[in-house]
């Protein structure tokens, strides 16, 4: 006997990475920053008083959005607080998708997205990618052809790294007639001399969607914070009508304005993360492991027959290293390996010469 309902009987879940106890361990298994919170953060939660969490927190996060519209210089009305980039990922689905329409990606991409489709019940339909991560020819007919409700794009791509041009995106938004969700979670690791911003997207059209997290670029992963930017016919709706009501919590707005405020402190881990991934990509590169250009803070690596991208993580693993390996179709002889620090990084390339060695 089950109480669950039919979708949810047939589907898996979503496995997340692993997240080990031991602070022994070389953790480049998830994306996280290589730094802490810088001392705005620390600041901010030492002036936290148990008295603060006896009521609720400010139901929308307003100071948060204020801060967030100051920042973007775009209005509070087109901003949406969720907790974390996931549960904005979740509401877009329940509020614009029905359970009869369609979900849309081209794989491989960011596996959460099909978890929620099937949770949600609706039909969720794979496109592939080129061999070089770019987008199918006529994607955005094809999307079209296919009805689809709703499109998920993360840019940068995940797992890939690589980043579609803003002029692609406002073309495909342009003929595509359902939802663009940007998932830009990685956004902040882009080559500030690309110039890339999608914001302005948001006022040239109705149905794009961007998604950004303090996850990443603000090394705020434990506390679960991000949010939507969209105009405001896309965000009223999640806002007013379906978000929980209290969706993220007093403590996570607190900090997650004080990491956007001190944005010095940001850009330095972001110029850290940049430079290694370029150190990284070429000492890979040497020892044969080639890569992608990724504009995020990881590499999807290439593991070269007759080497099994499983077996090296499992050997890197046995050193205390992790990184990531999907058991995906398609995606069977790569390693994602996150950008870690000085010491993380020097370490992940001298075992990986001694094991390729042996
Ligand atoms: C592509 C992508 N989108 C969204 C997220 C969600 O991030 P969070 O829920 O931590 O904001 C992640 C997290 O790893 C991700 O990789």
């Amino acid at each position: 006997m089950t109480f669950e309902r039919k979708n949810i009987r047939d589907m898996e879940g979503y496995t997340p990475g692993e997240q080990p106890k031991s602070t022994d361990i070389v953790k480049l298994n998830t994306n996280e920053n290589p730094f802490a919170p810088g001392p705005a953060v620390q600041k901010a939660l030492s002036e936290i008083k148990t008295d603060d969490l006896r009521c609720y927190p400010q139901p929308t996060a307003l100071e948060l959005r204020k801060a967030i519209s100051a920042h973007h210089d775009i209005e509070t009305e087109s901003i949406i607080v969720t907790n974390g980039g996931d549960e904005l990922l979740r509401l877009a689905i329940s509020t614009f998708v029905e359970t009869d329409e369609a979900i849309a990606v081209a794989e491989p991409t960011y596996t959460l997205y099909e978890v929620l489709a099937q949770a949600h019940g609706c039909n969720y339909l794979r496109f592939k990618l080129n061999d070089d991560w770019s987008l199918p020819e006529n994607f955005a007919q094809t999307l079209n052809n296919a009805n689809a409700k709703m499109c998920l794009l993360p840019n940068p791509h995940a797992p890939s790294g690589t980043l579609l041009p803003v002029e692609e995106l406002a073309a495909l938004a342009n003929e595509f007639i359902g939802i663009l969700l940007i998932d830009e979670a990685y956004i902040d690791f882009v080559d500030p001399s690309l110039n890339h911003d999608c914001i302005k997207l948001i006022n040239d059209f109705d149905n794009v969607l961007l998604l950004r997290t303090f996850s990443k670029g603000y090394s705020l992963a434990g506390l679960r914070i991000a949010y939507g930017i969209g105009p405001s016919s896309l965000i009223y709706p999640m806002q007013s009508k379906t978000k929980d009501s209290y969706n993220t919590d007093f403590i996570a707005q607190k900090l997650a304005q004080a990491a956007l405020e001190d944005q010095a402190y940001a850009k330095k881990a972001w110029d850290f993360v940049r430079a290694q991934r370029a150190m990284l990509k070429d000492a890979l590169a040497e020892l044969g492991l080639t890569s992608v250009e990724s504009q995020s803070n990881f590499l999807l690596v290439s593991v070269p027959e007759p080497i099994k991208a499983e077996e090296l993580y499992k050997s890197l693993k046995q050193h205390g290293i992790l990184v990531r390996h999907f058991n995906h179709a398609g995606q069977e002889n790569y390693l994602r390996m996150t950008v870690g620090n000085t010491n993380e990084n020097q370490l992940l390339l001298s075992t990986l010469k001694q094991l390729l060695a042996e």
